[in-house]
């Protein structure tokens, strides 16, 4: 029965895209060469300014057939205007594709990714997403630039923020649970949109943590470290890949042909299309190439489907194929995928699939989707610290909420929100008061602007994210400050970095709180009330200080439009934390980068030792993070058991069960990310002394304990070696289960031959 159903499936998928070909091939025979290199161009509205170019004549480039596609247009009465233009107006009548970041949700915004990945809540995430595209989809979108997907495991760039942190392993999880939130089953539905894995690749470890420069890493490291995320999503059949502005091994990713076409397609089977990122092509110009002509036939060859702004497609095309450097079958492959796409989306049966003008009040920023940020806003939030369990506070008194960060709506949602409503979102004061009615007395002073320097604070609170510079000397801030402190019995400061301070083009080299800020932490903890810092940041940020001085810590990310009641949710225990570190927090700059799933070298140093002579390690600061991978506390505490393996032997082929239990020996219900980790002792390549092979978000009541089982396979085993094969070695395993990376039980096991 069952074979005999897929068969039918299978014959039926078949009868589709034969459907699809036949169309296609029909479309195409009738297109004139400039309308196919029309359908490879994809021009920015002008609207929302991401990078640095603006197009002009859109009406005029979209009527003579020369635009595949917009993107970031907000709206869907004009989206569907536009389309109207191309579909009354083009010769042909091809439907567009209306691209837009929509990068952790469009006008309800949830934590930004970094944040969410913090959930390790696999149905979150995914959850997120499918309200995300819901949205965007009844606003006229069809395609969003997202899952981000590149591993860092560098603070100082900026995106971090967008990413999902450093581990590999984790990032390929989230990436599959996004696709399935973005494009459903198979991107029929009207609310199924198409979603853009992106920037392959590697565009997370530029040199120094700034943004745009050279990357190099070896191949070993590449396949090992960093591309199990974008692979994880082309198995999960993501339709579209964006190049990164990046090079890799000397070659800028828009002209990698290794990259895009041997790995991306020929390796891993990839079948959808090529769009680069912002002018991504022209840049190559910048990147020592040669001209626009030679770099967009660079782009072309390589396997670079559709042109992001750069205009070098529309521009230098067809002179290339007139002078032979780009074959007419290259440009057909390139605008057959991008054809396919759009019948993929059923644009072609029904241009207007996405404009229906009733669906934005119906299914846009709604109650019931605020409830849903709501509840994963608190997910993402992570308690690094809670001396004598400060937190939660309770429903009484006075709070007093100080800090450049406590009274802003627009910096709530958190960088690539670009759908976002800015004014719309309660700031922390406004949620907690909603929140907590008037049972407590929640008063505000500033205490600070962002950053003492003018000029820097400008910098970081761009895109109408201002915090509204306070004119005022920092002194007279401060004293108003510890004046309205005065009467608190607790202290909520609410400090850390602007929105603007990460995502593109957000690199810093210092990662302490901003000057001003840790002067106004240092008098208030003076005070000697007790002090509980809310941090807003988008990376970690180096703590050593409030660590050791400040009694709780909540990080809450940016996250997003409903945070503010969230924190509230948190702050006074109507929800307990449960958020884990998915990036280390270093004690200081210098030790960056520093990673969990680090080699052990030739001269480890001892575990708990400072520093040896001669050994790896630092004269002036420890090897250790201030806050390990996989890190985070809760109102309550959890007790783990030895592990029970099911054999201490595993053969090829075979299962093996570990088991843990886990107990929740404290006095609050609460979630505990129980995680696995691996290592693999003897190589024939150097192996790291852990990776995360698996992990399960258990809530267990006050008192509870549950068994927690993985199975181990020799799938979870392999690895590239030397010659790049993805391979498993016979030999001993330690196996670690635990609340974070670093303390951890531990067993071990011998696969053999
Ligand atoms: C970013 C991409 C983004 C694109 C379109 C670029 O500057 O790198 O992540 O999708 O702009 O807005």
């Amino acid at each position: 029965m069952c074979l005999l159903l897929c068969t039918c499936l299978g014959i039926q998928a078949q009868h589709k895209s034969g459907d699809m070909d036949r169309f296609i091939d029909d479309l195409m025979s009738r297109m004139t060469l400039e309308e196919k290199i029309g359908q490879l161009n994809l021009p920015v509205t002008g609207e929302i300014v991401t990078g640095q170019a603006q197009s002009s004549d859109i009406a005029g480039k979209i009527t003579r057939g020369e635009v595949g596609g917009l993107f970031n247009l907000k709206g869907v009465g004009r989206i569907r205007d536009v389309q109207k233009l191309a579909i009354e107006k083009s010769r042909l009548g091809i439907p567009l594709i209306f691209g837009m970041d929509v990068i952790h949700g469009y006008e309800t915004i949830f934590p930004i990714p970094l944040g969410m990945s913090c959930t390790w809540d696999m149905k979150a995430v995914e959850e997120s997403a499918r309200i995300g595209a819901t949205e965007a989809s009844a606003d006229g979108i069809s395609w969003t630039f997202s899952p981000m997907l590149d591993i860092s495991r560098d603070p100082r760039w900026g995106r971090v923020s967008e990413g999902n942190g450093e581990d590999p392993y984790l990032a390929a999880e989230i990436a599959r649970a996004m696709i399935r939130g973005y494009q459903g089953t198979d991107m029929s539905g009207n609310d199924e949109i198409m979603a853009c894995m992106k920037h392959f690749a590697l565009y997370g470890a530029p040199d120094a943590g700034r943004d745009y420069n050279t990357v190099d890493m070896s191949r070993n490291r590449m396949f090992n470290e960093y591309m199990l995320p974008y692979q994880a999503a082309v198995e999960a059949g993501v339709g579209s890949v964006m190049a990164s502005f990046n090079e890799i091994d000397g070659l800028p990713a828009s002209g990698n042909k290794w990259l895009l076409t041997d790995v991306l397609r020929t390796q891993w089977g990839f079948d959808g299309f090529v769009v680069s990122d912002f002018t991504g092509i022209s840049e190559m110009v910048d990147h020592g190439m040669g001209d626009l002509q030679t770099v967009s036939a660079l782009a072309l060859n390589a396997g670079m489907d559709m042109d992001m702004v750069s205009n070098g497609f529309l521009g230098t095309l067809k002179q290339s194929i007139e002078e032979g450097k780009v074959s007419v079958e290259t440009l057909d492959q390139a605008c057959r995928r991008i054809l396919e796409a759009k019948y993929k989306l059923g644009l072609f049966e029904d241009p207007y699939k996405y404009c229906d003008l009733t669906r934005p009040a119906r299914q846009i920023f709604t109650p019931e989707h605020r409830q849903v940020a709501r509840r994963i806003a608190s997910e993402s939030f992570v308690l690094l610290k809670n001396k004598d369990n400060l937190l939660p506070l309770q429903k009484k008194g006075t709070v007093t909420v100080v800090g450049p960060l406590a009274n802003t709506r627009s910096n709530m949602p958190g960088t690539w929100s670009v759908a976002a409503r800015l004014d719309d979102y309660p700031s922390v004061i406004e949620g907690m008061k909603e929140v907590l009615g008037n049972q407590v007395n929640v008063v505000y002073a500033k205490g600070s602007n962002l950053i003492s320097d003018a000029a820097y604070e400008q910098r970081a609170t761009m895109f109408g994210r201002s915090l509204h510079r306070d004119n005022r000397s920092n002194e007279e801030l401060l004293r108003e400050a510890l004046v309205t402190a005065a009467q608190a019995d607790v202290i909520v400061a609410a400090l850390g970095e602007s929105s603007e301070m990460t995502g593109e083009s957000s690199s810093r080299t210092h990662l302490d709180l901003p000057d001003v800020q840790r002067h106004l932490l240092e008098e208030l903890l003076k005070t000697g009330k007790p002090v509980v810092l809310v941090l807003f940041t988008g990376r970690p940020l180096t703590l050593t200080w409030e660590e050791e001085h400040v009694p709780a810590i909540l990080n809450v990310w940016f996250g997003g439009s409903e945070a503010a009641y969230a924190i509230a949710d948190v702050l006074f225990g109507d929800v307990n934390p449960s958020g884990k570190l998915t990036a280390t927090f270093p004690k200081n700059v210098g030790q960056i980068p520093l990673y969990y799933n680090h080699k052990n070298t030739g001269r480890p140093l001892e575990e708990g030792k400072w520093f040896e002579k001669f050994r790896t390690s630092y004269l002036d600061v420890d090897n250790d993070p201030l806050y390990p991978f996989g890190y985070g506390l809760s109102y309550t505490s959890f007790d783990y058991s030895d592990i029970r393996l099911s054999s201490p032997v595993m053969s090829p082929g075979d299962d093996l069960q570990v088991t843990v239990t886990v107990t929740n020996t404290g006095k609050r219900d609460g979630a505990e990310v129980v995680q696995l980790y691996l290592r693999d002792l003897v190589g024939s390549i150097t192996r790291p002394v852990k990776e995360l092979k698996g992990f399960d978000k258990v809530v267990l009541q006050a008192g509870e304990s549950r068994e927690v089982t993985f199975r181990i396979n020799t799938e979870m085993l392999k690895f590239y070696n030397y010659d790049l094969e993805f391979v498993y070695e016979p030999g001993e395993f330690d196996v670690m289960i635990g609340g974070n990376s670093r303390d951890l039980k531990k067993a071990r096991f011998t696969l053999t031959h």
